[in-house]
């Protein structure tokens, strides 16, 4: 069987270097939705993830300077995806002062930065401030790996961008992985590498184009790939099914087609949902319906699986040695529509197998159901989950000192 591709990320941790006495550059991923009326941060998962690598740092006696970026300001400043929500946040998180500069690698940056003793904190703006940043312009991560000795990766949800802060700066200084990166290049690449069997892939969301490249490269290593959510719909158009309003990628009927040829090929079984819950559109007050996937009656739209795809797809979880999640089943923001994305958390929750939820979509409905604690790891990652379990090359990874 051909192996999937997954990098072999045996990248060096903050843990195998000294710290003590060293300023440290710790880009973080703190990319967290900011509520627009209060201008507070309205998610804290992202800080509290990057919180064992923060202490870790300051506990052993190393100055810290945070960086991230925030929204996508294109090089422009933008004083609503400022970072200094998020540094109040974090200060609150640790106890202790977090200065904030008032630029990235400006004067106050530089001032800050040469005055920050050991065992102390401090955040540089939006990286994405500045011009540099994006275009991993060389002058720029200089200016950057500038401020420190040592340069810590925990940004896992951005490694997937070859930006100056991801990887440009690995090019001046020691670079090494902090523990939540290094936890989800372990706890993803493992499952997918050598994962527990069976080995079940659980794949939804809206649309086959996005998740075409995942799906290839699961198949080639689970045993059941099972796909709910908008996408269902292309494939069940591609094997020439009555779709009615559903979502359908018509010019994606191809994708579906390969993927169904690829399971084939592998002798990897690809489940898709019997049937649908169906409604006449999204904010239609009228009743839904349960009908066949392959038969959604004219003028109705499949928005969740129905109970004869929840009880086929939770059987084979229910057996799993490991099951990788990334997708939605429906439209599970809207309680009508949300059996099918519960059942699956749930049946994964119970299973006793060995549990990754693929960030985005599928981590914020498990916290919505409050089961966040009874997975084996949540990634932290968006784009950047999805491109590692495509077999992608990550460049905030490749970048990073090889393990001795
Ligand atoms: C994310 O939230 O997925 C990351 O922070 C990356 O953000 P980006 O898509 O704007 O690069």
């Amino acid at each position: 069987m051909e192996a999937p591709k997954i990098m072999d990320y045996r990248k060096k941790t903050v843990s195998e270097i000294e710290v003590r006495g060293k300023r440290v550059l710790l880009r973080c991923d703190f990319n967290i939705p900011i509520d627009r009326q209060t201008g507070e941060v309205a998610d804290t998962g992202r800080i509290v993830s990057a919180l064992p690598t923060i202490n870790y740092l300051l506990d052993e006696g190393a100055a810290v300077i945070v960086c991230s970026h925030l929204g996508r300001p294109h090089g422009q400043w933008k004083e609503e995806l400022s970072l200094r929500p998020v540094c109040a946040r974090l200060q609150e998180y640790l106890g202790k002062p977090v200065e904030m500069a008032r630029d990235v690698v400006g004067p106050d940056a530089r001032r800050l930065a040469s005055r920050l003793a050991p065992g102390q904190i401090m955040m540089l703006e939006n990286l994405r401030f500045e011009k540099g940043e994006e275009a991993n312009d060389p002058i720029f991560a200089s200016e950057l790996a500038g401020l420190a000795d040592i340069f810590v990766s925990d940004a896992f949800g951005s490694v997937h961008r070859a930006h100056a802060s991801v990887a440009g700066v690995a090019d001046y200084l020691p670079a090494v992985a902090g523990f939540l990166l290094a936890r989800e290049l372990y706890a993803i690449g493992g499952v997918v590498s050598n994962p527990a069997r069976p080995f079940i892939a659980v794949l939804g969301g809206s649309k086959v184009s996005d998740k075409i490249g995942v799906i290839i490269n699961l198949i080639k290593v689970a045993d059941a790939v099972i796909i709910g959510g908008g996408m269902a719909y292309t494939f069940a158009a591609a094997l020439g099914g009555d779709v009615g309003g559903s979502l359908c990628e018509r010019d994606k009927l191809e994708y579906a087609r390969r993927a169904i040829e690829a399971a084939k090929d592998k002798g990897a079984v690809l489940m898709l949902p019997a049937d649908s819950v169906v409604a006449m559109g999204m904010d239609s007050p009228a009743p839904t319906l349960v009908a066949e996937s392959m038969s959604v009656p004219e003028g109705y739209m499949g928005l969740d699986i129905g109970p004869a795809a929840i009880e086929a797809f939770t059987g084979a979880v229910a057996g799993a040695g490991a099951v990788v999640w990334n997708g939605p089943m429906g439209v599970f923001e809207d309680p009508r529509f949300e059996a099918g994305t519960l059942a699956i958390a749930d049946a994964m929750a119970r299973s006793g197998a060995m549990t990754i939820v693929g960030g985005g979509d599928s981590a914020a409905a498990v916290r919505k159901f409050g089961l966040e604690d009874k997975f084996t790891h949540i990634s932290t990652g968006g784009g950047a989950t999805l491109e590692f379990l495509e077999g992608k090359i990550l460049p905030g990874v490749k970048c990073l000192d090889e393990k001795e």
